[in-house]
């Protein structure tokens, strides 16, 4: 973890309290909302490493986690919806409180095949929370009931987020700057 801000990075868009902050926030709405019951938070791999991490450790409510990594066929910047599973869940959701766990909904495309497909595995419930969403971007709506920041959709980076592999290590939520990705 560090302060310093990488000279690629344009501006902090979020910042680590705030992030720290919000995550605090999400996890007592979500305490009180399933006061008395057991969650499994499933971590969309791998964008969702950090506030997967963050969120378990600022919950009261004992969780389990799994993981499942899924690719979006189309560009590298834009998913097309048509997704394919890399890492499937380890155990079965039958009867559970599922919490989906995403670092960002952009077009909300690759979410909503979660959803369908999570769901047809028979959980009690299934609930979405994700740090970041660009609402200009949704392409479809989803019922996603805890968020993080609204965000411009601008290309982000930090705190899970990638380009192409690199920093998603930054503490912050951050703006590349464009001769990075143009060039
Ligand atoms: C990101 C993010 C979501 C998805 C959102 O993952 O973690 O899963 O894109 O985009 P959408 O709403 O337009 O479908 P990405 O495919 O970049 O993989 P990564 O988490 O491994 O970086």
């Amino acid at each position: 973890m560090t302060d310093d801000v990488p000279p690629e990075i344009e501006k902090v868009l979020i910042s680590e309290e705030e992030i720290r902050a919000k995550v605090a926030e999400l996890a007592a709405q979500i305490d009180r909302d399933y006061a008395g019951r057991e969650v499994l938070l499933v971590g969309v791999l791998k964008g969702a490493v950090m506030i997967m991490a963050d969120l378990a450790r600022a919950l009261k409510t004992p969780v389990s986690m799994e993981f499942m990594a899924v690719s979006s066929y189309g560009s590298s910047t834009s998913s097309s919806g048509v997704v394919r599973i890399l890492k499937d869940l380890d155990r079965e959701v039958a009867d559970k409180h599922v919490l989906v766990v995403e670092d960002i909904i952009d077009s909300g495309l690759t979410l909503s095949w979660l959803l369908r497909n999570i769901s047809s595995r028979g959980p009690a419930s299934v609930e979405v929370c994700a740090l970041l969403r660009k609402p200009e971007a949704a392409k479809i709506e989803l019922p996603v009931k805890y968020i993080g920041f609204d965000i411009p959709s601008e290309f982000v980076v930090g705190y899970g987020l990638d380009y192409v592999e690199r920093y998603r290590d930054l503490p912050f939520v951050g703006l590349l700057k464009p001769e990075v990705y143009a060039g």
